[in-house]
Order: C-alpha cells, then structure tokens, then sequence
C-alpha cells in the first residue's frame, strides 16, 4: 500500500454513538429497545474498522452526565453493558481485539467492573484492533485526573512544576500510548462534543451525520471516510507547508 493510501485511513477513529432513544421514540418504543439496537451497530463499526485496517476505535458509550438518566433508563444500560460483556468479549479476543476502557470506573457494580478487568486481561496481548470503551467517561473529569496526577508527582517530588508542559499533560490523560484520534464521527444529528475527548480531539477531523446510531451502515461509515480521505489537516500550518512535507515524504 503506497504511503499516500495509508494516510487516508485513520489510524484512530473516535465515535459519539448518538440517537438511540430518538430511534425507540420514532417507533413508539422504549428508549432501551433503542440501546439494544444500538449495541448492534457496535458490531458495525468493529467489523468495518477491522475491515479497513483502523488501528484504534473509541466508542462513547455512557458520559459521566448520562448517569442523570431516569433509574430505569440507567439500569438498561448497566444490563447490557453486562450482557455485552458476557457475550462479545470470546469473539473480539479471536478476532485479534484489544479491549479497554476509560472513565470513572468506580461508579459500576463490583461485577461489571470485575467483567471489564476480566475483559482487557483477556484481550491484552491483541494488537489488530485497540477497541477503547468510553464508560462513565468525562472529558472535563479526565483532564481533572490528569491535574491531579501531576499535582501528586509534584508533592512526591518527582516532578518540579516549572517541568509541566503539554507533554507532561498529554502523558498522564487517558490513551496516551494511542494515536490522537484522526477522526471523529457523531450520529443523531447534533453538532457538539458532549463532554467527549476535549484534550485528544484537539487536531481531529469531525464528521457528523443526522442518521440515528442504530441505522449505522457500512457505507455510511465509507463516507465518512471518503470525506476524511479528502481534507487537509494543516495543524496551523499553510497549505504549502503541509505540501512541501508530503513530497518530502513520499519516496521518488
Ligand atoms: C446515545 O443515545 C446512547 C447513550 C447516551 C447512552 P441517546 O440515548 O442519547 O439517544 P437520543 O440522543 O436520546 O436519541
Ligand atoms: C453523548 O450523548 C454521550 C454518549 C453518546 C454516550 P448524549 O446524548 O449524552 O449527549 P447530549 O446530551 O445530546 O449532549
Ligand atoms: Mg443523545
């Protein structure tokens, strides 16, 4: 594959899996029916990513905020995030995934937490595709942690405060040993972040489309990537930098 092909494919895609309630609501159905159906769509997006060759996909699954949900609105997610848990994990380890999650891990049950350990201990040593898990994840509550963390190495002495840059920041946020996200794609229709990764979308490529998560298709996770395939991510740099680097690049 020639270099120019590779970089057309993100090496890492982030996703704000959105709609499933508007999707139940659209046929007068609970807004759990519209859960289940997305964790369907969940194996859409695997199967593609796997497909082309994605290094790395972060599903947003339950935002920090999404605990306010009416109980029994919560208690149907925690249901399947169990039952995914129990089911799927066998089939993402044969297929080479690397399972992990980020977020406030502390808020589920002892069994869906012990589940989530079970799960990235199995699938620890895959390397075909890092699937990250965004569960009780706040991108305000991450760069919190990160604080903290440096606040901790600069009390233990580990750390002078002069030293702390962005690396320093970078380094103790959640995926740090992964790629910053190249693409970000949001269903359902609304234009925000919602809390998601505010430090690791600081380059990335947004993508949105009105589809409700449920309805994901592989051709409409393609055009996304048609679409990504024909941006210029400049980084603040001109269109004539980012060109120059590119011939230089690309052996003669
Ligand atoms: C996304 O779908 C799933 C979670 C937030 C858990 P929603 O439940 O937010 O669906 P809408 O946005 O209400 O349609
Ligand atoms: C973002 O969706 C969180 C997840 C998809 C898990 P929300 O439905 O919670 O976001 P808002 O409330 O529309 O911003
Ligand atoms: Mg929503």
């Amino acid at each position: 594959m020639s270099a120019a092909a590779d970089s057309a494919i993100p090496r890492h895609i982030a996703v704000i899996m959105d709609g499933n309630g508007r999707w139940a609501q659209q046929r007068r159905r609970p807004r759990a029916i519209g859960h289940r159906a997305g964790a369907r769509a969940v194996n859409v997006c695997i199967d593609f990513c796997l497909e082309r060759g994605v290094q790395a996909l972060t599903l947003f699954a339950f935002s920090s905020e999404n605990w306010g949900r009416p109980a029994d609105e919560v208690g149907a997610l925690m249901k399947l995030f169990m039952g995914a848990l129990e089911r799927e994990v066998d089939e993402l380890d044969r297929r080479g995934v690397r399972v992990r999650f980020i977020g406030e891990r502390e808020r589920f049950s002892p069994a869906i937490r012990e589940r989530m350990a079970a799960a990235e201990r199995q699938t620890l040593g895959n390397t075909r595709l890092h699937l990250v898990v965004a569960a009780s994840y706040g991108g305000r509550q991450d760069i919190a942690m990160a604080a903290r963390a440096l606040a901790q190495d600069v009390q233990a002495g580990r750390l002078r405060a002069e030293d702390i840059d962005e690396r320093a920041v970078a380094a103790r946020i959640s995926l740090a040993d992964l790629p910053a996200p190249d693409l970000f794609i949001r269903t359902g229709g609304d234009h925000r972040i919602s809390n998601f990764l505010l430090w690791q979308l600081a380059y990335t490529e947004l993508w949105f489309t009105d589809l409700l998560w449920p309805e994901l298709d592989a051709a409409t996770l393609q055009q996304a990537l048609d679409d990504y395939a024909r941006r210029e991510r400049r980084f603040g740099l001109t269109s004539a930098q980012i060109a120059a680097q590119a011939s230089e690049d690309t052996p003669a």
